[in-house]
């Protein structure tokens, strides 16, 4: 997949908001903080299409972009993080949840995780609540960068099998060294 162009739709934080279902897409979901937006930016190949930041908790509403009139890439807002808002938080749910449940055009979930961290009870939910509504799921292991190489492979195989995950569930990506971005793109292209 070769991106030639890339642009913001739209912000919202309901469904009234979201764009009309004309093309496939793409869910980037995962903790705060955790590279959901740098992942975007590498795989697009721009910088600042999307805004990351050092602060989690930064994206607040679903974030709608069109990736060369084929897919639209949706940013989810991190999940996990105590220092957002309570009412920010309480809104999380019932807005993820009511993209996920009934966004037709939706072909695949990206979750992303820590490499170099045990995964959270927010992030096994999520899992298990996609496998329950038969929705694909791929899971990127982000910062893959910050460990060797042999301690990537050791830290993949505990977090699979913490996760209950088949190898070919689990891409390692960096977003520092764009390690992982051909194969996720490849992936992407299979589904839409
Ligand atoms: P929220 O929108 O707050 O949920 O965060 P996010 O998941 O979108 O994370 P974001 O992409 O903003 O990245 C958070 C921080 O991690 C930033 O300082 C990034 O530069 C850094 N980061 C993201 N991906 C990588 C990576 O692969 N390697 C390294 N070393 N740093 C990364
Ligand atoms: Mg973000």
């Amino acid at each position: 997949m070769k991106v030639t162009s890339a642009e913001f739709i739209t912000s919202a934080v309901k469904r009234s908001g979201f764009p009309e279902e004309l093309l496939p897409e793409v869910a980037f979901a995962g903790k705060s903080n955790v590279g959901k937006s740098s992942l975007i930016n590498t795989l697009v190949n721009r910088k600042n299409l999307v805004r990351t930041s050092s602060s989690p908790g930064r994206t607040q509403m679903l974030n709608f972009f069109r990736i060369n009139n084929q897919v639209n890439f949706v940013d989810f807002p991190g999940y996990g993080f105590a220092k957002v808002p309570l009412k920010v938080r309480a809104q999380w749910k019932p807005m993820v949840e009511s993209y996920l449940k009934h966004r037709t055009t939706l072909q695949l979930v990206i979750i992303l995780l820590d490499i170099r961290r045990v995964p959270s009870s927010d992030d096994s939910s999520l899992i298990r609540w996609l496998e329950s509504f038969n929705i694909p799921f791929l899971i990127v292991l982000t910062k893959t960068d910050k460990l060797s190489q042999n301690k990537c492979s050791a830290q993949q195989k505990i977090i699979q099998d913490f996760l209950l995950l088949k190898r070919e569930e689990v891409i390692c990506f960096s977003a520092v060294t764009k390690k992982g971005r051909q194969e996720i793109l490849k992936r992407i292209m299979s589904v839409i």
